[in-house]
């Protein structure tokens, strides 16, 4: 399983990438407010720091906006991946864009026909919303569960994203439903390797160790 991490926070994407454990970054124009910088320089801080796709949004509604939208974000570095809502012409989009080898993540996707219209329109990823819909009160991971169900059946190549990430247990579901990535916040990306008899663990390690009196080295 992939992980990206869901921010456009600098900071936090340079640190979990010097761990080794990062394979993109997505972003989202509430992310881009949240980190109060100007689109293209932070988007290309952020392609320069992580070698896989980082997702940058189209504001625009209406097919050749967003195609406009596309191609500027497209500039900004290589590994950009364009990401376009789940409507009709976000999906028009995604054709126009995929078509031409670049990647497109179908974003806001909440049901399992969207997401089979989005691989249809040949989408690199597709994100489904799986903390928004545990928030309605319907479970989230039942989607992804759809998802890898059509997509198998079909054998399409559409990764599925699962985004709207909140827990270390979403991603443990997601993992074992066979998403392919989990673009996940920082802090639920570090709280990962959390375990409290790990840490008792290692602290009656250490404490023995220092018994022995001994040194590595
Ligand atoms: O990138 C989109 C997504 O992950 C949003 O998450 O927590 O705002 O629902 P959230």
């Amino acid at each position: 399983m992939k992980f990206f991490v869901d921010t456009a926070d600098v900071k936090d994407i340079r640190e979990l990438n010097e761990l080794g454990l990062l394979d993109g970054v997505t972003t989202n124009p509430s992310l881009i407010m949240k980190a109060g910088r100007d689109i293209k320089e932070v988007t290309k801080e952020i392609c320069d720091i992580v070698d896989g796709p980082v997702s940058a949004e189209v504001t625009a509604t209406e097919f050749t906006a967003m195609m406009k939208e596309a191609d500027i974000l497209s500039k900004i570095a290589d590994n950009i991946c364009i990401k376009v809502p789940l409507t009709f012409d976000g999906l028009r989009a995604c054709k126009a864009i995929t078509s031409d080898g670049r990647k497109v993540n179908v974003t806001l996707c909440f049901a399992a026909t969207q997401a089979l219209l989005a691989a249809k329109a040949g989408a690199t990823f597709i994100s489904p919303f799986i903390g928004r819909i545990d928030d309605m009160g319907v479970d989230g991971m039942e989607l992804i569960s759809e998802i890898r169900t059509i997509y198998d059946n079909y054998d399409f190549k559409t990764e599925i994203l699962a985004a709207s990430v909140r827990t270390v247990n979403h991603v443990k579901q997601a993992a074992l439903i066979g998403a392919d990535v989990a673009t996940v916040p920082p802090a639920t990306l570090r709280a990962l390797v959390k375990h409290p008899l790990t840490d008792k663990g290692l602290d009656a390690f250490l404490a023995d160790w220092a018994k022995t009196g001994q040194k590595i080295g």
